[in-house]
């Protein structure tokens, strides 16, 4: 008898784990997406050039989620706001982690900036910082700075409307690095020169096989020395230009704490503040945090999201002299021709809210969103979603779904007037979703309505050459 119940328990350990990894992939259909080929798996359905539009044409063959799998990295394409809200927000505590390439480790990313960091406590650490000096209440404390910055991109445009590029730019260059270290920087600035040198790090590192080490990562060990080690190189070099990014005005704003010369600002809070909760963090944090904001924003092209909208309007506003007339009536009527239109005025500016929320809407400045990385194998409507998957938030197409938009492609502010209960871009997929949602959202959108309003109270904007000569109107890229 004995023996038997040995003999049934050798039967159990045998079957019961394979009986039930039969079940499980048995229970779970295949995900939606194109056919795979041996061993390089969907590499050649990859798309480069324009991405959410040519994924968001296949997903009406494929239904709102398509999966990849690229030489067995899986992909997933999320294209609808039910999915997103249901993976992204409802999930969030397996969907929250970001992939950190060997190159960005190499560059010493692995610990900052947040929006590179991986889920963990060291994430969690940073993003308190982060709420606690950004959220609504405190991020108002920048309003005055958004009125100066404004103010001074208008009188820039008046001297020279040809470079309005430029002077978006240093708008929003400017007004980070005074957010975050209370430093007032001129065009010319070393500040922003090292940022820029990190946007452009950081946009080589962001090509996809630009680096043999991301896709053999055991190239980390190749000493630098070597044939073959200019990518060693070239990640010491730029790893060298992150802590000159983190450190140097860092030690300008301690020194002007020292003299009682420093403006408030993200820096100083973290050095005179405490921090709600259990949190103790070193200066080398406090540091990778505040450089976030000025850097890794640029670094991780956040701020030319606040460029590309800019860019954007002042696009359809050269499309749409009529839509720019109806929102410059509602200035006159609202403010008059007397003074400047304040934060205070948004309530009473309805169509230029709207004409806000259909930028935001017609060209998302992140029309892909940034990566999430799942943490644990998940089953979502039946479908078994590997852990380690890299899922895509096609955010271009849930906000030119036509099931809520009528047609989606047409710059037109006035849906939002007609039907108020739209779904808002900025709560459907422009700053993000779930526990990774953009922490600068607050200040972000109010230093763009302001800058947004001031512009068509100021100026018309308007081109000399032919409009219809656009074909096609935006490149593709991680930003727009
Ligand atoms: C129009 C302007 C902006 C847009 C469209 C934008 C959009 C985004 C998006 C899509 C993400 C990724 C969210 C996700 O993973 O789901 C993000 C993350 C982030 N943004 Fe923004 N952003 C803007 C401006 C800013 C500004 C001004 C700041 C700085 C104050 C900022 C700080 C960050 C940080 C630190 C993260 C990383 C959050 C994390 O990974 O936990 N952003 N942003």
């Amino acid at each position: 008898m004995r023996d038997d119940w040995g003999y049934l328990c050798v039967l159990l350990l045998l079957f019961v784990p394979v009986g039930l990894w039969t079940t499980r992939r048995r229970s779970s259909k295949p995900l939606p997406g194109p056919k795979p080929l041996p061993i390089v798996g969907n590499i050649r359905d990859l798309v480069f050039e324009h991405e959410c539009e040519v994924y968001a044409r296949w997903s009406e063959t494929y239904g709102d989620l398509i999966y990849f799998e690229v030489l067995g990295q899986p992909l997933l394409y999320v294209h609808s706001s039910e999915a997103a809200h249901d993976l992204f927000d409802k999930r969030s505590s397996v969907y929250s982690g970001r992939y950190i390439t060997p190159m960005m480790k190499l560059m010493g990313l692995a610990d900052w900036p947040l929006v590179i960091m991986d889920y963990g406590s060291l994430w969690k650490k940073h993003r308190k910082i982060f709420h606690q000096r950004f959220e609504p209440r405190r991020a108002a404390e920048f309003h005055p700075l958004h009125a100066s910055a404004t103010a001074r991109l208008l009188q820039n445009l008046a001297k020279t409307p040809e470079d309005f590029y430029k002077h978006y730019r240093h708008m929003a260059g400017s007004v980070l690095i005074e957010t975050t270290y209370g430093i007032k920087v001129d065009k010319e600035d070393p500040l922003l020169s090292l940022a820029e040198e990190a946007i452009q790090a950081f946009s080589d590192i962001s090509k996809p096989g630009a680096f043999f080490v991301d896709i053999f990562p055991i190239l980390r060990f190749w000493p630098e020395w070597a044939p073959f080690g200019s990518f060693k190189k070239q990640a010491l070099s730029w790893r060298q230009m992150l802590k000159d990014l983190r450190e140097i005005p860092w030690a300008i704003v301690k020194q002007r704490l020292g003299s009682g010369k420093a403006s408030n600002s993200f820096a100083t809070s973290m050095l005179t503040e405490t921090i709600e909760g259990e949190i103790t963090m070193t200066e080398y944090d406090f540091q990778g945090a505040a450089a976030t904001t000025y850097g890794g924003t640029y670094l991780s092209r956040l701020d030319p999201h606040c460029l590309s909208l800019t860019t954007t309007f002042t696009l359809a506003m050269m499309l749409h002299p009529e839509i720019q007339k109806k929102a410059q009536e509602e200035l006159d009527v609202v403010i008059g021709r007397r003074r400047l239109p304040q934060l205070t005025d948004r309530p009473s500016l309805g169509f230029c809210d709207a004409l806000l929320k259909e930028s935001l809407r017609w060209s998302p400045p992140v029309p892909m969103g940034v990566p999430h990385l799942l943490g644990e194998d998940d089953i979502y409507r039946g479908c078994k979603i590997p852990k380690g998957t890299i899922v895509f938030a096609n955010t271009w197409a849930i906000l030119h779904d036509k099931r809520f938009f009528a047609n989606p492609e047409s710059f037109d502010p006035d849906r939002y007037v007609k039907n108020p209960e739209l779904p808002d871009p900025k709560a459907s997929g422009v700053f993000g979703f779930g526990r990774r949602i953009c922490p600068g959202r607050h200040l972000a959108e109010t230093l763009l309505w302001l800058a947004m309003v001031r512009i068509l109270h100021s100026f018309s904007i308007r081109t000399d050459g032919d409009r219809s000569e656009c074909p096609h109107l935006f490149e593709s890229g991680f930003t727009r």
